[in-house]
């Protein structure tokens, strides 16, 4: 699976700290991955939407995961930047992950978290700590490959009489 990892930070796009969040993506995704693509990218929304449309279209990553700008901040933009670009909106991944979360922390309903659909690629945005990137994709991880795999229209394993 290809996957593409977006970094949202102001912060870390002028140099003023590192990345940890994105590494944490690679890491988690590592059983899946067979190879990634990596933006960073400050928190301006046209800049967010041309890194989900450059990794969707060009670099055809079927899972792009973006990390960062999904709070209250007054620059928090990566769910309108999200929402600009993506056809179809998953409401049930964003839903189960904030779902999860909040078991961990009530602070989980304070992230505006949005996934959609763009072309073949599914377009996950998680929280912006290392902590929240690791508790959020685990929610999720189990069902990509079956998520891409009715993404690129086989729907032979979904086990009922679909595209018959
Ligand atoms: N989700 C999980 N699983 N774990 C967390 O620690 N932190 C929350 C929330 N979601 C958190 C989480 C907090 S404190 C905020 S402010 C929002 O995500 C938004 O984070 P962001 O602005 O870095 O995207």
């Amino acid at each position: 699976m290809k996957i593409g990892i977006i970094c949202v930070s102001d912060r870390c796009y002028k140099g003023e700290c590192d990345d940890k969040s994105g590494p944490a993506i690679a890491e988690c995704v590592k059983p899946l991955c067979s190879e990634s693509v990596y933006r960073l990218v400050p928190d301006e929304k046209d800049m967010i939407s041309k890194a989900i449309t450059s990794l969707a279209d060009e670099e055809k990553c079927e899972v792009i995961f973006t990390t960062g700008g999904t709070g209250f901040a007054p620059r928090d933009v990566t769910p309108e930047a999200t929402k600009a670009v993506i056809e179809k909106e998953v409401l049930g991944i964003s839903e189960a992950i904030r779902a999860k979360s909040l078991e961990i922390t009530d602070r989980a309903m304070l992230s505006r978290a949005v996934s959609g659909i763009r072309g073949g690629s599914l377009i996950i945005n998680l929280p912006g700590s290392p902590k929240a990137v690791k508790e959020s994709i685990e929610v999720v991880l189990n069902v990509l490959p079956h998520a891409v795999e009715t993404l690129g229209g086989n729907t032979q394993s979904c086990g009922g009489n679909y595209g018959k």
